[in-house]
């Protein structure tokens, strides 16, 4: 079965990025052949700082062997280094339509009326590129957190229809959702997605974050009227922080809340702080140490792209000779 996944190498990486997606997809390593893609192309549809995103493209690259990715197993590449994703992309964008490309939330949220004229084409068409990447691979299986699942039904739309026109070639994709922390909300406010473009830090939780930062931000995080410590819709935000202190934890949540049973808010910040630094610390030591090698990070991604490579080639060739390019 293939599995795949993306992620943007375009700043912080936080805690809703690893429990709702790269805890899962590290998991998968041990069964599969998982592959992962840093997605350069999808990063610059906002502009971005040529040296900033190299250095995010290597620091995401060291963030997922920090947190257990074994390049033996998984494999892990920077999407520009195939062209097949750019080209394949291209060929979706004459399936799919401007009306279902619309439709979609994240472009929908960045482009409201005047807005909308200036939105850019990257962004705009950004899913088929992310389709792209999917079904270059004839992926079945697509561990994503909550926020992407709206991009993979289109994914699957393509899929469909690209069979239906042009003869049986990709599988439908799943979406893999964790069971718990595929949406992680905002430390900040419940009611909005943890999102590394949030105005402000105190938003997230970086996985780089130190751990005076760490104790300053759960200090700092929302929380509910009452005083109870409980799990449950009626809570939003505790039960967010419940979600997170069982992510890094994996204790249940009831047995968390059992711990606190009489006690206040206070106490079970201050644990949940520890709980997250304790989780952290080490990753944040593997981390710094895989940087300090930078060939190193750039020859495992290369050895990844190499890997994925045949297999690439293989899908986009079988879709030309479908489509009658002469080759
Ligand atoms: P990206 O880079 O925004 O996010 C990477 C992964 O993290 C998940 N995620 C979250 N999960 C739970 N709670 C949150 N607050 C949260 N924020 C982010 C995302 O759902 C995602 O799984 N378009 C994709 C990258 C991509 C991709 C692909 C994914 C490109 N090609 C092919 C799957 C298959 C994106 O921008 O993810």
């Amino acid at each position: 079965m293939r599995i795949l996944s993306g992620i943007q190498p375009s700043g912080i990486l936080h805690i809703g990025n690893y429990l709702g997606a790269m805890r899962q997809q590290i998991a998968l390593q041990e069964e599969h052949e998982p592959i992962y893609l840093l997605v350069d192309l999808h990063a610059i549809t906002v502009p971005q700082d040529p040296k900033l995103l190299r250095q995010n493209t290597l620091n995401a690259a060291a963030m997922y062997l920090a947190l257990g990715l074994d390049p033996e197993k998984a494999i892990l590449y920077v999407q520009s280094q195939l062209s097949e994703h750019a080209e394949l992309a291209w060929i979706l964008t004459t399936i799919a339509s401007m009306g279902e490309l619309e439709r979609m939330t994240q472009f929908k949220e960045k482009g409201r009326g005047e807005e909308r004229t200036k939105v850019g084409m990257g962004l705009f068409s950004y899913p088929l590129l992310m389709a792209a990447d999917i079904l270059l691979y004839k992926a079945q299986k697509v561990p994503i957190g909550d926020d992407q699942v709206q991009h993979l039904e289109l994914a699957r739309d393509i899929a469909k229809r690209f069979n239906q026109r042009f003869g049986d070639t990709f599988p439908i994709p799943d979406a893999l959702l964790a069971e718990s922390g595929a949406r992680i909300m905002g430390l900040d406010d419940p009611t909005v997605k943890m999102s590394k473009s949030a105005t402000s830090a105190y938003n997230y939780i970086a996985l780089t974050d130190d751990a005076d930062t760490v104790r300053n931000k759960i200090k700092k995080a929302v929380t509910d009227s009452g005083s109870e410590i409980t799990y449950g819709n009626d809570k939003p935000a505790l039960k967010n922080l419940l979600t997170i202190f069982s992510g890094v934890t994996n204790e249940k949540a009831e047995t968390i809340t059992e711990r606190y049973a009489g006690k206040g808010y206070a106490d079970f910040k201050t644990d949940l702080a520890d709980a997250l630094i304790a989780f952290l610390s080490p990753i944040q030591e593997r981390y710094q140490h895989l940087l300090t090698d930078e060939q190193q990070l750039v020859d495992i991604l290369h050895a990844g792209a190499e890997r994925a490579r045949p297999q690439a080639a293989h899908t986009l060739k079988e879709i030309k000779e479908k489509l009658g390019f002469v080759l």
